[in-house]
């Protein structure tokens, strides 16, 4: 493998407090060295970043790749080059497959089909549950043997507070997070969008943010009792980052993530019964978004997670309310999160962090550093470029995105996995 050699860009390195324009230098897929300048030997490949932000590649602790069972919406083949596009170098894939991730072979197969057809790094999640039925636990220690990063029934909330107290008790032994669907069904039931005049409006039933925020109470105060490390998933309301920042102050072991959709759209996207903007949990409203962007800033939340949610047309060419849930992120993520930098909400080493030094603390510092010895997974992006969201352009196979036709600035133009480039835009920026 040839020496490949990263000139002249701004890195950031939240891992490693770097943030200047230097060089980096990869070899045999392996960062050697960051610096100011590195020289390079005869024959290295140069990738001039010049005008560029140069950083880890990113992590997303939550996506859905659909594998087995829902290849009309996704494989891992094109979910992984689509992450790849988005500038993703590590990705965490739900287990609500069909049949769900709650077994050892299942995982062993999904891991044997991302090293066989996948473009970058995948690490499976496995079910809390059994089928994610909510009745007995999985076989977590099982597939904690074979390599998942944490536990979750995604998609549902895990009802049984008893249940859920012993999947934490089994979880801290194995070292590996809860991550929870904090919604508790019986109080979002029937519900299409967030309560509101807008649900009123539309004839919706809305799901209240008391919804949400009931079932992040309840899993706190068990985190508290066993110990366990519980990850808050797709954070939505004021409430919950509330609840949250209660929670560190008191030392238990929680962590939350946020989604870009639920940081930058509110709840009047659905308005014109907006298939596109149904995703679980559902947009909130401005006063949510500026109580999670403060969550951010505090560092009450730790990772912005995509939730990347594809679905096939037919999943969302329908009525409002047999339409699927969800939204194929991994391709705007950067573009629509990068308008947080440019109104001064967040600073964009901050973003960097929340997408790279914040998962890879997750996942044991594994990922998410340019640290000299660390796997050399890089993203090159153009923080100026802007461009025009044409889902038809999308790699991945879900076209369902509420962005269909915006303009964002920010774009990934390079990433590299293990030393080598997996994702280029043809389009040339000066
Ligand atoms: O909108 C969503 N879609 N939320 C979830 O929790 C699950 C996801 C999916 O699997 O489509």
């Amino acid at each position: 493998m040839k020496d490949l050699i990263v000139k002249n860009g701004r890195i950031i390195d939240p891992a490693n407090n770097f943030d200047a324009v230097g060089d980096i230098l990869v070899r045999d897929g392996v960062v050697k060295q960051v610096g100011t300048t590195v020289s390079a030997g005869p024959g290295s490949e140069i990738i001039d970043a010049r005008g560029k932000v140069v950083c880890p590649g990113f992590v997303d602790l939550h996506c859905h790749l659909r594998q087995p069972g829902y290849e009309a919406k996704e494989t891992i083949a094109t979910g992984t080059r689509a992450a790849a596009k988005g500038g993703f170098t590590t990705i965490c894939c739900m287990p609500n497959t069909n049949p769900p991730l709650d077994n050892l072979p299942l995982v062993e197969f999904v891991k044997s089909l991302a090293e066989k057809e996948g473009a970058i790094r995948v690490l499976p999640i496995g079910c809390i549950t059994r089928g994610r039925k909510g009745e007995e636990l999985s076989d977590m220690a099982e597939m904690s043997g074979a390599g998942v990063i944490g536990f979750s029934d995604d998609g549902n909330y895990v009802k049984n507070a008893r249940l859920m107290k012993c999947a934490m008790e089994y979880s801290q032994p194995l070292g590996l997070p809860i991550i929870e669907h904090c919604e508790d069904p019986d109080l979002a039931i029937d519900g299409q969008m967030n309560e509101g005049i807008i649900a009123t409006r539309l004839g919706l039933c809305g799901i209240p943010n008391a919804a949400e925020e009931v079932a992040v109470a309840r899993d706190i105060l068990l985190a508290q009792l066993t110990g366990a490390h519980l990850h808050i998933a797709h954070l939505s309301t004021k409430g919950s980052v509330e609840l949250l920042r209660w929670a560190k102050q008191r030392d238990i072991r929680v962590t939350g993530e946020v989604a870009p959709h639920h940081l930058t759209l509110t709840e009047e996207r659905v308005l014109g019964y907006n298939t596109a903007a149904k995703v679980n949990p559902p947009l909130r409203t401005k006063t949510d978004i500026e109580a999670l962007i403060d969550g951010l800033n505090d560092g009450t939340i730790d990772i912005i997670a995509t939730d990347h949610a594809p679905h096939s047309l037919n999943d969302k060419l329908c009525e409002f309310g047999a339409a699927a849930s969800g939204i194929s992120g991994f391709e705007t993520m950067l573009g629509s999160l990068m308008n947080l930098v440019a109104t001064g909400k967040i600073t964009l080493p901050l973003l960097i962090a929340k997408l790279t030094s914040g998962p890879g603390r997750l996942l044991g510092g594994r990922f998410g550093s340019l640290t000299p010895g660390a796997t050399a997974d890089i993203t090159i992006f153009d923080p100026g470029a802007e461009w025009t969201v044409d889902s038809g352009k999308f790699i991945s196979k879900g076209k369902n995105t509420p962005l269909q036709g915006e303009t964002l600035k920010g774009k990934v133009i390079l990433t590299v996995f293990g030393g080598a480039v997996v994702f280029t835009d043809d389009v040339k920026t000066p």
